[in-house]
């Protein structure tokens, strides 16, 4: 691999003891990977937040790193944490969890990392351009960033994309590189699509289907307008495809005939892409549907809940009395907007709550008491077993906010 004098120099540690490691790590990545050449990248996104998945070790290798001088060259921001850092204790989280959590942002923060601790970065002002190279951990904002906006980022590890944040460079393979941009399969959908729910049970089918393949979308049955733009409704929808997509399988990129920006390139679609079809949804359903009837917590916004999605929760629990916990999750500046336009008291009068920081899949729910979620999210429903020993059940928006209002899940 060609590395320029001024990466040789960081190899050797010239630079520091902090920038060797994180070059050391960018290299061995870039060698099993058979990269030419390293690309420098504008941001990075760093998982591995949570206290609750990076434990004691994991705290005390970032401590380590911190404590060697690690700092990032490029603008970096951070995935959720475990827990919201300014309600944690509301919310059950017991203060040992939450001395441990303190700790590790503080070791993100001695980096110099934006502590946004949210896994929708392009809600926060993090919005990367076509072409942009990025190295971001977090799957679903990698899925958003490359398909939706044309962006270019493999589906980093918390410390490669730690490591590219401190030497602002990457290897050049993978997404960065036209030729892994093309389709794998072409993916007919003969059903139609209503709701996010929809798109994420497709996105649970699909991704289960093509593994880390890159699916080339042709919806043939009605679907709602899917125009793409900052706050739109279409990108609400296929952020919830790419979240499911990501989480069933590893799916990076995927296009959209006629709506994502790399969909009508030449050659993007080759004829050895292989072909599924689907017809229907309802496997999806069952398999994200566990037989749960009493409903703990529902919770929505997986990936981090938009403004405009805040405001629509808002709406439909006005005046209702919720008799299950409701979590909104979101990233802390989207929930102080939300604070200022009235949302939250109204989401808090109902009995809910707009949760910052963290999300159910990341915080300590064992600590919590909850046994049974609702969620009109395919990747929260994917994940809430295995993660937290929580039963899981999916569906619209609609249905979750019913369950939240009974405390039951309507079969
Ligand atoms: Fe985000 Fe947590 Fe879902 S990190 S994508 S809200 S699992």
């Amino acid at each position: 691999m060609r590395l320029t004098t001024e990466e040789q120099a960081m190899l050797r540690g010239e630079a520091g003891p902090a920038i060797r490691r994180a070059m050391e790590i960018v290299v061995a990545l870039g060698q099993i990977y058979d990269a030419d050449e390293l690309v420098a990248v504008s941001h990075a996104q760093v998982a591995g937040v949570s206290y609750k998945n990076l434990g004691q070790a994991g705290l005390e290798f970032l401590q380590q790193w911190a404590a060697e001088g690690a700092r990032v060259r490029v603008p970096t921001t951070l995935n959720p944490a475990g827990m919201d850092l300014a309600q944690w204790r509301e919310l059950g989280v017991s203060a040992e969890f939450a001395e441990q959590q303190g700790r590790v942002i503080d070791a993100y923060l001695a980096m110099g990392i934006e502590p946004t601790l949210t896994c929708a970065p392009y809600e926060v002002g993090h919005r990367p351009r076509r072409n942009e190279h990025l190295a971001w951990s977090e799957s679903s904002a990698v899925s958003f960033a490359n398909s939706l906006l044309g962006a270019r980022t493999n589906r980093e590890g918390g410390p490669s994309a730690l490591a590219a944040a401190i030497t602002g460079r990457t290897p050049r393979y993978g997404l960065h590189l036209d030729e892994a941009r093309r389709a794998t399969h072409l993916v007919e959908v003969r059903c139609s699509l209503e709701d996010a729910a929809d798109f994420g049970a497709l996105g649970y089918l699909v991704g289960r289907r093509v593994r880390n393949g890159v699916p080339y979308f042709r919806l043939l049955g009605h679907t709602p307008d899917l125009s793409l733009g900052p706050g739109s409704a279409g990108e609400e929808l296929l952020r919830a495809l790419g979240a499911a997509l990501a989480a069933s399988g590893a799916v990076a990129l995927y296009h959209v005939e006629g709506v994502t920006p790399e969909a009508g390139e030449p050659d993007i679609l080759p004829a050895a892409a292989e072909r599924v079809t689907f017809t229907r949804l309802d496997e999806g359903y069952a398999a994200l549907n566990a037989p749960v009837e009493d409903i703990d917590l529902v919770t929505i916004g997986c990936p981090h809940a938009s403004l405009a999605q805040i405001a629509e929760i808002a709406r439909q629990v006005a005046g209702a009395t919720l008799r299950a916990a409701l979590w909104v999750t979101t990233a802390r500046a989207i929930r102080d907007q939300a604070a200022a336009l009235g949302y939250v008291a109204a989401i808090e009068a109902a009995g809910g709550r707009v949760v910052a920081d963290t999300c159910m899949v990341v915080a300590p729910v064992e600590e919590l008491g909850i046994h049974a979620l609702a969620t009109n999210s395919a990747k929260a429903a994917f994940y809430a077993p295995s993660h937290g020993g929580v039963s899981a059940r999916f569906g619209s928006l609609e249905q979750c906010l019913a369950a939240a209002r009974t405390g039951r899940w309507a079969t």
